[in-house]
C-alpha cells in the first residue's frame, strides 16, 4: 500500500521531526569527505523549509555503541549543512532529547532548523526502545522518515518513533524506492543485475529474488569462484565460500529452469598472492593453477559482460568484480562501471563498494541512479520489508 508523504500532510508551522542518513565519512580533521548523503536530503528539508515548518533533523554517525564519543559527533555534518544552506538558520543541539535539544527547539522559528546529536549516543536507539523513541516524538508534532540508508534497521529514530507521532516519507525514501521498485516490479527489458561481492552467502537473498525478475544474471566477484568449485573446477587459493557448494548448484539450477541467462566470468586474473605487487596473469577459470588465486574477471569476461550490460534497457549493479582496492585487480571493475555509463538504459548502482568505484571513476552523472543505501538498497533488492518504511502512515 502506499505510504503518506510529506505532500499528503500539513507540515505549516509544525515541529517536523526527521530521521536523515548523515552517516558520512570524515577525514582525519573531522570535515565531511563525501556529502552526498546530505546533498540528498536537501529536497526534503527544502520543502519543509519553504512551508514554514520546523525542522528537526536526526540521524547516527558510525558505530558508537551507545555512548557519547565526540569522534562520531554530527557537529561537521552541521557545519557542511550550513554551507549548503547558508540563508538558513541552522542550531547544533550538543544531545538528542535533552535539554539542549528542548531548548534549542523552544527558541527556533519557522523555516529554522535544529540538528540533534547523534542518536546512537544512547544505548536505547539500536534497542529500538519505547521510551527513546517516545521521547524523539515528544520534540516534534509530525515525524518524515527520509534516511533510505538505514531504513533497513528497526530503531528507535527510524521506526519506534513512528508508534507517536504521524509518520510520512521524504522525498529521498521515494525517490530510492520508487526507481528500484519499478526495476524490480516492472522493468523494461532486457533487465540484467550485476552481483559481485565475495561471498555467496551474503548474496543469497538478492540472487533468489533478482532470478525471478531478471533476463540475465551476472556474477562476478570473489563469490564466482564458488561456483566454479560447483561447476568442478579447481580453484587455486582463490576465495572459497565452502559452506555455499550446494547452494550454487541449487541457483545454476534454478536460473536454467527459469531461462535466466547466468552469465558467470569465462577467464580470470590469478595471482600468486593477495597484494597489489603480486605477480599475476589471465587463464581460463578451469584452468586456475595450483597456489594462484582469481582477483579479478578477465578480457574476455569483460567483453562478454560489456555486450550484455550495453544492450540491456534496465539495470542493476551491486558489488565490485575484483578486488578493486588495488589498481592491477581493478580492471574488471572499472570496465563494468564503463559499460553501465554506455548503457542508454536505466542503470542503477547500489550502494558500498561499487557506487564508490562508479564515483572514483566519474561515471556518476552517467548512471541513471546511484541509491545512498548499501545493507538499505540490497535488503530491498532481497524483496524483504523495510522497517523504517514499514512504519509509516498508509495514504
Ligand atoms: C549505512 O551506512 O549503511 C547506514 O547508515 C546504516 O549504518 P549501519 O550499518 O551502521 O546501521
Amino acid at each position: 500500500m502506499a505510504k503518506k508523504t510529506i505532500e499528503d500532510i500539513q507540515v505549516e508551522g509544525k515541529k517536523v521531526l526527521v530521521r536523515v542518513d548523515f552517516n558520512v565519512p570524515l577525514t582525519e580533521d573531522g570535515k565531511v569527505s563525501d556529502d552526498k548523503r546530505i546533498v540528498a536530503a536537501l529536497p526534503t528539508i527544502k520543502y519543509l523549509l519553504a512551508h514554514n515548518a520546523k525542522v528537526i533533523l536526526c540521524s547516527h554517525l558510525g558505530r558508537p555503541k551507545g555512548e557519547v564519543n565526540l569522534k562520531y559527533s554530527l557537529a561537521p555534518v552541521g557545519q557542511r549543512l550550513a554551507e549548503l544552506l547558508p540563508d538558513t538558520r541552522i542550531w547544533f543541539a550538543e544531545d538528542t532529547i535533552g535539554e539542549s535539544a528542548k531548548a534549542a527547539i523552544a527558541d527556533m522559528k519557522e523555516g529554522e532548523i535544529v540538528l540533534l546529536e547523534n542518536t546512537r549516543f544512547h544505548k536505547e536507539e539500536e534497542k529500538n526502545d519505547p521510551a527513546f523513541a517516545k521521547a524523539l516524538a515528544d520534540l516534534a508534532d509530525i515525524f518524515v522518515s527520509d534516511a533510505f540508508g538505514t531504513v533497513h534497521r528497526a530503531h528507535a529514530s527510524t521506526a519506534g518513533v513512528a508508534n507517536y507521532i504521524p509518520a510520512v516519507a521524504g522525498y529521498l525514501i521515494g525517490k530510492e524506492l520508487g526507481i528500484m521498485g519499478k526495476a524490480l516490479e516492472n522493468p523494461e527489458r532486457p533487465f540484467v543485475a550485476i552481483l559481485g561481492g565475495a561471498k555467496v552467502a551474503d548474496k543469497i537473498g538478492v540472487i533468489k529474488n533478482l532470478l525471478q525478475k531478471c533476463d540475465s544474471l551476472i556474477i562476478g566477484g570473489g563469490m564466482a569462484y564458488t561456483f566454479f568449485k560447483a561447476m568442478g573446477y579447481e580453484i587455486g587459493t582463490s576465495l572459497l565460500d565452502a559452506d555455499s557448494i550446494e547452494l550454487a548448484k541449487e541457483l545454476m539450477a534454478e536460473a536454467k529452469e527459469r531461462k535466466v541467462n547466468l552469465l558467470l566470468p569465462i577467464d580470470t586474473v590469478v595471482a600468486t598472492a593477495y597484494a597489489p605487487d603480486a605477480e599475476h596473469k589471465t587463464v581460463p577459470v578451469d584452468q586456475i593453477p595450483a597456489g594462484w588465486m582469481g582477483l579479478d574477471i578477465g578480457e574476455k569476461t569483460i567483453e562478454l559482460f560489456r555486450k550484455t550490460i550495453v544492450e540491456a534497457k534496465t539495470v542493476i549493479w551491486n558489488g565490485p568484480m575484483g578486488v578493486f582496492e588495488m589498481p592491477a585487480f581493478a580492471v574488471g571493475t572499472k570496465a563494468v562501471a564503463q559499460a553501465c555509463a554506455d548503457c542508454e538504459g536505466t542503470t542503477i548502482v547500489g550502494g558500498g563498494d561499487s557506487a564508490s568505484a562508479v564515483k572514483k571513476l566519474g561515471f556518476a552523472d552517467k548512471i541513471t541512479h546511484i541509491s545512498t543505501g548499501g545493507g538499505a538498497s540490497l535488503e530491498f533488492l532481497e524483496g524483504k520489508i523495510l522497517p523504517g518504511v514499514a512504519v509509516l502512515n498508509d495514504k
